[in-house]
């Protein structure tokens, strides 16, 4: 259930009641302050200030119409909020009533733009962000009732991957020794770019290669094909290392448009868009002007014929809309992107490809490397997913053996791999996805704080309760009698999983989600200090549901972050 929605509706219909106009919004949230209650309702203030009245005296008049089930006390606060405090019997009905995650997207698709390696690259930390962020939303949307459509939009076309195709036919025997050749992507790049650099005979049959590619020569092909196979099985494995449900059936790479990309160009030129400058055709959209007051033109074909990134991105956005009849574009990009997706989303309005959809770009900040340098080895290269991955399972590692040395060996490796992966990807959701952040080992692998381990921590300790009271949590029934003020926060936080999720939804921010999992666990450890648990006694069972709800939620709501949680730590 929505708790939220539900008071708002209240406070609406109260307002209303009160002389307001219907849905004068009443903007119910989490009280600022805990002498506001649990929820604060804030509408009656614009009302009264259009209204020219008293906002304390609208307020109390919206106090008097509100219908009181489910609250305890309702009362007018500060200049002139409403503030609420729920009733614990309707908290524990709340509770006892919950039958999981309230299909809220009912069915409607949301495709989801995330992770979009270069492939003639290795997977590098740059593009750690885009794919953690990207795989929280799409299980939250999915456990939503959103229909998502996962689509790895990785660049597999375009001229560098000329000198790369026309290195491997070089290096390949014919011996399918290819897979060995490009164990080391990086290493491959950095060849194919130096010959390309001082071998002039070499440079001349790269850009052949090149032609030959886009004209469809099926050796070539083959070539590309295999080179980007390979490429792609790199990136699978950093995906199942770091537990992204990306598949290669989601992978939808630049080269899938290139049969679009005349239509699309007819299509734009057909809506009166298109202005040849100097051979290339451009859209110039007024909207777009530099400092210099000229509008900076979206190219979608240069002089020579080949098309570009705002290309494809327009041929996507028409199959996305079009064919697949997304509801919700969401890209998690980069935001020094943030030009471009302007330029691409205002070309879709004016040529018709916007439709009734939604495109969103949800810019994505940097991730640094400690000290607020940018991440590399020290030599200075960009650094490797997977040496980030593993060095943080044997961080992890460390920090186990001296956490938990009653576990056997094979227990402390699921739990290092569980803690380590888990501590990144936590580090990464927790943080305003705008803001660029530094990258901090010491602080993601802390049992303090809003972290991976402090939750999973949190999860283990309940199940441990379960184990030293004999106790079968699947068992459990009845309803909890919320009754101390330890539990009543205990409680209000867990009714707040509902629209948390939609907030998640909503705004394409996954820290929310992180900021709730964190209240969730600080509101257990106070109540599991204050309350006592497997004491014999009418409490017990009340209490035992409280935290089987809360081993639920810690549980559920990480496995919506994709990060995993371990029966004993
Ligand atoms: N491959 C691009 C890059 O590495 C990102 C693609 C983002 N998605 C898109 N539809 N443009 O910069």
């Amino acid at each position: 259930m929505n708790v939220r929605e539900l008071l708002n509706a209240k406070a609406e219909a109260a307002l209303e009641a009160a002389g307001c106009q219907p849905g004068t919004a009443a903007i119910v949230g989490p009280a600022t302050r805990p002498e506001f209650g649990d929820y604060q309702a804030n509408g009656a203030l614009g009302a009264a200030k259009r209204m020219k009245i008293n906002p304390r005296e609208l307020a109390q008049r919206a106090v008097d119409a509100m219908p009181l089930h489910g609250i305890a006390t309702c009362s007018v606060t500060g200049p002139g909020f409403i503030s609420f405090t729920l009733a614990d019997t309707f908290l524990g009905e709340v509770l006892a009533e919950d039958a999981g995650i309230a299909p809220a997207g009912a069915g409607q698709r949301i495709v989801i733009d995330y992770s979009h390696p270069n492939l003639a690259k290795e997977m590098h930390v740059g593009h750690l962000r885009s794919t953690i962020i990207g795989d929280a939303l799409a299980r939250t949307l999915e456990a939503l009732g959103y229909e998502v459509t996962r689509q790895n939009h990785v660049g597999d076309w375009g001229t560098g991957f000329g000198m790369l195709v026309a290195h491997l036919r070089d290096m390949d025997q014919g011996d399918g020794g290819d897979q060995e050749q490009l164990a080391d992507l990086e290493r491959f790049y950095q060849e194919a770019r130096r010959r390309f650099a001082d071998d002039t005979a070499f440079a001349e049959r790269a850009r052949d290669v090149v032609t030959m590619l886009q004209q469809g020569d099926p050796t070539v092909r083959d070539i590309w094909r295999r080179y980007i196979d390979i490429s792609m099985s790199h990136c699978q494995e950093v995906y199942d290392l770091l537990g992204v449900s990306l598949r290669p059936e989601h992978v939808r790479g630049e080269s899938a448009y290139n049969d679009d990309l005349e239509t699309v160009v007819n299509e734009l030129d057909e809506a009166g868009l298109i202005t040849e400058d100097d051979g290339a055709l451009c859209v110039f959209l007024d909207e777009f002007r530099g400092r210099d007051g000229k509008v900076t033109p979206v190219i979608v074909r240069k002089s020579d014929g080949a098309f570009l990134y705002h290309s494809t991105d327009l041929a996507a956005v028409r199959y996305r809309v079009g064919a697949l009849h997304a509801k919700r574009v969401l890209y998690i990009v980069d935001a020094r992107q943030g030009l471009h997706f302007r330029q691409l989303f205002a070309v879709c309005r004016a040529v018709g490809y916007e439709g009734d959809a939604s495109l969103e770009h949800h810019a994505v900040g940097l991730m640094q490397g400690p000290g607020g340098r940018p991440f590399a080895t020290r030599h200075g290269n960009v650094l490797r997913l997977t040496d980030l991955l593993d060095e943080s399972v044997q961080r992890a590692r460390h920090v186990v053996a001296d956490k938990s040395p009653h576990l056997s060996s094979t227990e402390r490796e699921d739990v290092a791999r569980v803690v380590g992966i888990g501590a990144i990807k936590y580090a990464d959701l927790s943080k305003n996805r705008t803001s660029d952040y530094v990258f901090d080992w010491q602080a993601m692998l802390s049992f303090d704080g809003n972290t991976a381990p402090y939750l999973q921590y949190a999860y283990a300790r309940i199940q441990s309760l379960f184990r030293r009271g004999g106790v079968n949590p699947a068992s459990l029934t009845g309803t909890p009698t919320v009754d101390t003020p330890e539990e009543h926060v205990l409680a209000l936080t867990l009714a707040r999983r509902q629209e948390t999720l939609e907030q998640v939804a909503a705004q394409a921010m996954p820290h929310f989600l992180c900021a709730w999992l964190y209240d969730l666990a600080s509101a257990f450890m106070r109540f599991y200090e204050n309350c006592p648990v497997l004491e014999e006694g009418p409490a017990r069972n009340s209490r035992l549901l409280l935290c089987r709800s809360t081993a639920d939620g810690i549980r559920t709501g990480l496995g919506l972050l994709g990060i995993e949680t371990v029966e004993r730590m």
